[in-house]
């Protein structure tokens, strides 16, 4: 049986960690903060997502999944997947401090294993350097295999288990082979390259499937201007199989911890490297404008905010998450407040604590933050708003009961028999 090390139990380690051992790998996790072990070991994860817990604590039960801080503890393992944070940095740039950090520490510890494959989001071209500065040694027989991850929040075992391909980019066809071991029981086409390849696909992926976005919320302005529905025109447009009906959802935006740090980390390259890439710098100026729009459409309607009781539904960037990261409705909720609006809001499952003091009113269902509100923000298009009971919403609200569906989640027609003034993004 391999035993594997997992180098950090955020996201994407954790969730390697628990379907590694699923697949009855033997794997010690890595990972620094002691009070997250302290949790983890108990079979508490530290963020939201559907079915990690019970995987979690099966592997522990099993045996089969450990955790621990020390280094020294993956001495003499084959394979060890480094799953640490690449965040952005105020410039765009990735801070790859956490990725010097472990590159140092198998370095310190004498590791040595038999392949070393690196699942977070680096930059092209950081594994050729990193080849070179850390495991050149000639008594270090250490191959390296880049294996970008391509998981989304609130489905990330279905996707771990279900993915469209396995990217794998390295020199030696041995290792590469290991690494497809850890992959026995998915079947997926498994596509195999170089390594600055492999850590290219991440990035195209991650910046087309956000190209796919700011487009659709641009045709979805136009519509605004011509008179035309975003909906009916993002579906035809979709069932073109050469377009595909993915990521054609008109709103506010992109969020999340993936999207905007990888385009800003993809830009910061292509400038580094001379390159203008002028299509993405669009891609990201639309989806920071998105969000402005949202702000002149409540402006369109209630003249000055000034005062205004506005209410914002849905705090995390999207569904089934209670992540905050680079979240619209956040941004949204900024631009509120500047503009002198009184702020209340609710999120069935938002991560709180994550928040960094915010001055709003954050309440403990959709109604009370709807109490006395001049107009409501859908920012997250939970189902438990989809189902509100509308009409009820509508009586605890005041002229004019404006609703801006930053979504497009809700019927627009039956908004307006109930007495609200129905706002879509991208509809008139
Ligand atoms: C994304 C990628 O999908 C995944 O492959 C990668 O590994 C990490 O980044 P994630 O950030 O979990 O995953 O969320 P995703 O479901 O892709 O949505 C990202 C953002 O785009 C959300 O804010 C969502 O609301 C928004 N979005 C998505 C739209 O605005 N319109 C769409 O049509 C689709």
């Amino acid at each position: 049986m391999k035993r594997i090390a997992v180098i950090g139990a955020g996201y994407v380690g954790l969730v390697a960690a628990c379907c590694l051992a699923k697949s009855k790998f033997e794997v010690i996790c890595i990972e620094r903060d002691q009070d997250k072990i302290n949790q983890l070991v108990k079979g508490i994860i530290p963020f939201y997502e559907e079915g990690l817990q019970e995987l979690l604590v099966a592997g522990l039960e099993s045996e089969r999944l450990k955790f621990s801080q020390n280094f020294a503890d993956c001495k003499g393992l084959e394979v060890l997947m480094v799953a640490v944070g690449t965040p952005s940095q105020v410039d765009g740039r990735v801070d790859l401090s956490q990725i010097y950090q472990v590159m140092r520490d198998i370095k310190h510890y004498d590791l040595r294993p038999k392949v070393l494959v690196m699942k977070s989001t680096v930059p092209p071209g950081l594994g050729e350097q990193l080849k070179k500065r850390f495991l050149a040694n000639s008594e270090c027989e250490t191959a390296y295999v880049s294996n970008p991850e391509f998981l989304r929040e609130g489905q990330a075992i279905k996707d771990w288990y279900f993915p469209d391909r396995i990217v794998l980019g390295g020199d030696f066809p041995k290792a590469l082979e290991l690494v497809e071991s850890l992959f026995i029981n998915i079947s997926a086409p498994v596509v195999k390259m170089d390594v600055t390849s492999a850590e290219m696909v991440k990035y195209a992926s991650n910046a087309f499937l956000a190209t796919k976005i700011s487009f659709i919320n641009e045709i979805g302005n136009l519509c605004e201007l011509v008179g035309a529905d975003i909906t009916p025109v993002a579906q035809a447009v979709g069932m073109d199989r050469r377009i595909g009906d993915q990521f054609l959802k008109a709103g506010l935006g992109y969020g999340g911890s993936c999207f905007p740090k990888d385009t800003r980390g993809l830009d910061f390259l292509s400038t580094l490297k001379g390159h203008t890439f002028n299509l993405l710098k669009a891609v990201i100026e639309v989806n920071t404008r998105q969000r402005i729009l949202a702000v002149r459409k409540l402006c369109n309607s209630l003249g000055s905010l000034h005062g205004k009781k506005i209410g914002v539904l849905g705090l995390t960037f999207k569904p089934d998450t209670d992540d905050i990261r680079e979240s619209p409705a956040l941004e949204i909720i900024k631009f509120l407040l500047d503009e002198g609006a009184q702020v209340t809001a609710y999120d069935p499952m938002a991560n709180i604590s994550k928040l960094n003091s915010m001055d709003f009113n954050l309440c403990l269902n959709a109604m009370s933050a709807a109490s006395g509100c001049h107009a409501l923000v859908l920012a997250t298009e939970w189902p438990e708003f989809i189902n509100l009971d509308w009409g009820a919403v509508q009586k605890e609200m005041r002229e004019p009961f404006l609703i801006l569906d930053g979504r497009n989640s809700l019927n627009a027609q039956n908004m307006s028999v109930l007495g609200f003034q129905y706002v879509g993004m991208g509809k008139l």
